[in-house]
């Protein structure tokens, strides 16, 4: 079933649980979201990022057909999410494509600028009845909300929500973006007086770099959107890599494209079973 991001996420807000957004670039990709949601009866969002766009020719339309199409068909509960949105253009199409939710990045903007957009497409985007995530920017000279070592600071946080008006924050904690090995360490503590002064739902972007167990704590801390991308590409060139290192003289791509799907399947649903999952006190 094809839901809004705004309830998955406001369910796992107020039970203190974490809902697991994927990023997706290809077909394949939609199709192991969909499937390891419906093998472990957990709801998650599919996510499209602008980058991903642009991979596709500048059109969000056919892979977000594809995971409208899997969401609907599917037997779980799935949303659609765009994901890294810089563009206007592309936010204005946020609600045509499918999708219930936006993460609007003016991130690389300087803070007063970053606000005064991010006001402005939140503004846009609930005249549409969207949801809408966004991230602060370099603050006080320190680098993108995401540079490693970079961390979000608690006032500024409750500040730029309440500037801008946005649903839900993309903050700064210990992880980064495309990490390809399980090793970030997240600072809980920071977590937790974010969210003691910040009212809405908080984002953790490159989860692909904290190890499950990490994963589970930061929830336990006030965390709910978990966003996942990198761990997917890992999974599925691992699987291509090992196919075609087999099976050298191999064309069909159906060949190597199903066991990376396969691959992505596994991955997805062991995200999905270990944020269900309780570590033992
Ligand atoms: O917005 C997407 C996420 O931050 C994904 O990050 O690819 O490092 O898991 P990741
Ligand atoms: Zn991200």
């Amino acid at each position: 079933m094809l839901c809004r991001s705004a309830d998955l996420i406001a369910e796992a807000h107020a039970s203190g649980s974490g809902i697991a957004a994927f990023n997706v670039i290809t077909l394949e990709h939609v199709q192991a979201v969909a499937d390891a949601a419906r093998r472990t009866g957990q709801p998650a969002i599919v996510q499209i990022s602008q980058n991903a766009v642009r991979h596709h020719g500048g059109d969000v339309m056919p892979l977000a057909a594809a995971a409208g199409a899997a969401a609907r068909t599917g037997g779980t509960r799935l949303a659609l999410h765009l994901d890294h949105v810089e563009d206007f253009a592309l936010l204005h199409r946020t609600a045509e494509c499918g999708a219930s939710s936006v993460m609007f990045d003016a991130s690389r903007l300087p803070d007063a600028e970053n606000i005064a957009a991010t006001r402005e497409a939140a503004r846009w985007a609930h005249g549409q009845g969207l949801f809408v995530e966004a991230e602060l920017g370099e603050i006080g000279g320190k680098g993108s909300a995401h540079t490693p070592g970079v961390r979000t600071d608690p006032a500024d946080a409750a500040r730029f929500v309440a500037e801008t008006g946005v649903d839900a924050l993309a903050v700064a904690v210990g992880s980064s973006h495309a990490m390809v090995s399980r090793t970030a360490e997240l600072d809980l503590q920071l977590i937790e007086r974010i969210r003691e002064k910040v009212p809405v739902p908080l984002v953790l972007h490159g989860s692909s770099g904290v190890p499950h167990t990490t994963l589970r704590a930061a929830v336990k801390h006030g965390m709910t959107k978990i966003n996942i991308g990198t761990l997917l590409n890992v999974s599925f060139t691992r699987a291509v890599r090992a196919t075609l290192a087999q099976e050298p003289e191999v064309v069909d791509p159906r060949r190597y494209l199903g066991p990376a799907r396969d691959a992505m399947t596994d991955a997805v649903a062991d995200c999905l079973l270990a944020l269900t999952t309780s570590d033992s006190p």
